[in-house]
């Protein structure tokens, strides 16, 4: 018997353990639609390469993924534009919370990478050259739904309206952008935009299948060229985890993307896509079980890229 082969039992195990154990973390009270979630769920799906999709916990429960969807948006915009928005942002961890501005100033308005909001909201600014807010959006839907093979994934208005009231930060960091010239739309449009993608909802299932692309897998639509899904994945190892990402590196040895909704997505190249969801967050705004959960599969399978 396969290590695989014992998979299910280890992830009913796993999600067993993180429920008995009740400790949480906090979940992001800074967008009010996420204050109310509460933060004693807990789920994991994992997609195979040889096309299993083994899950346990509220796997088919939706939640908010957030800075998830910064993957999907850089995806499109590399699909769309090539290598070109590499002169808007740059490549590099920043070492600073997800929304900090302190760089930004010292750097001319040139985002460290697209995975810090100040960077995510230049990609969104790429990504609606020529087209209307709605486009865009629809553009890393599909995307999505293509990577799921699932249309049934869907933009929650109430998230997205709530942000909104209460985005001050990411409104100042588009303001500060536009004033280095660094964002082509006006302010306004770009954080519409952003606020939306990031109000996308999945449960752990669909994260899982739409990473397939990301990882390579034999069954995954061919959405990214390789050498694109290499770059991605390089990103997500480096800048995933925002002032977190060398922990996360050192606990799983694998590519991840958290969102402040309590979801990672996981990719283990060629081998394959993992969705967790448990929306209490650690203290650098990841998820905490979360992040639990991806070191012990990456243990248990002995998936981490070093070896
Ligand atoms: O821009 C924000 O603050 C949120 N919409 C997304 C932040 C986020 O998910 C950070 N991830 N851990």
């Amino acid at each position: 018997m396969t290590r695989l082969d014992d998979l299910p039992d280890f992830l009913n195990a796993l999600a067993a353990d993180v429920m008995s154990r009740g400790e949480w973390g906090k979940v992001a009270d800074y967008i009010p639609e996420l204050a109310r979630v509460d933060p004693a769920q807990f789920a994991i799906s994992v997609a195979l390469a040889d096309g299993r999709l083994i899950s346990a916990g509220q796997s088919r429960t939706r939640f908010s993924i957030q800075s998830i969807s910064k993957v999907y948006a850089l995806a499109c915009v590399l699909s769309r534009f090539g290598d070109s928005l590499w002169n808007r942002v740059g490549r590099e961890p920043s070492g600073d919370r997800f929304d900090s501005i302190l760089l930004l100033e010292q750097e001319h308005g040139r985002p460290r990478n697209p995975f810090i909001n100040a960077g995510a909201l230049v990609t969104t600014d790429v990504l609606l050259a020529g087209r209307a807010p709605k486009e865009a959006l629809s553009e890393i839907l599909q995307f999505i739904r293509d990577g799921a093979g699932d249309d049934d994934i869907h933009i929650d208005a109430s998230v997205a309206a709530s942000e909104k009231a209460t985005g001050f930060r990411n409104v100042a960091l588009a303001n500060y952008l536009r004033s280095f010239d660094n964002l082509r739309e006006t302010p306004d449009r770009v954080l519409g935009t952003y606020f939306h993608q990031c109000a996308i909802e999945m449960t752990t299932e669909q994260l899982a299948l739409s990473g397939r692309c990301l990882a390579g897998l034999p069954d995954a639509p061919m959405l990214l060229s390789e050498v694109r899904r290499r770059r991605i994945a390089a990103l997500m190892m480096t800048c995933g985890h925002y002032d977190g990402s060398g922990d996360f590196a050192f606990r799983t040895g694998l590519p991840g993307k958290s969102g402040v909704g309590g979801g990672i997505l996981l990719v283990v190249p060629g081998r394959a896509s993992v969705g967790i969801w448990s929306p209490g967050l650690n203290a650098w705004g990841n998820s905490m079980v979360g992040t639990e959960a991806a070191e012990r599969l990456a243990r248990f399978t002995g998936w981490s890229v070093f070896g």
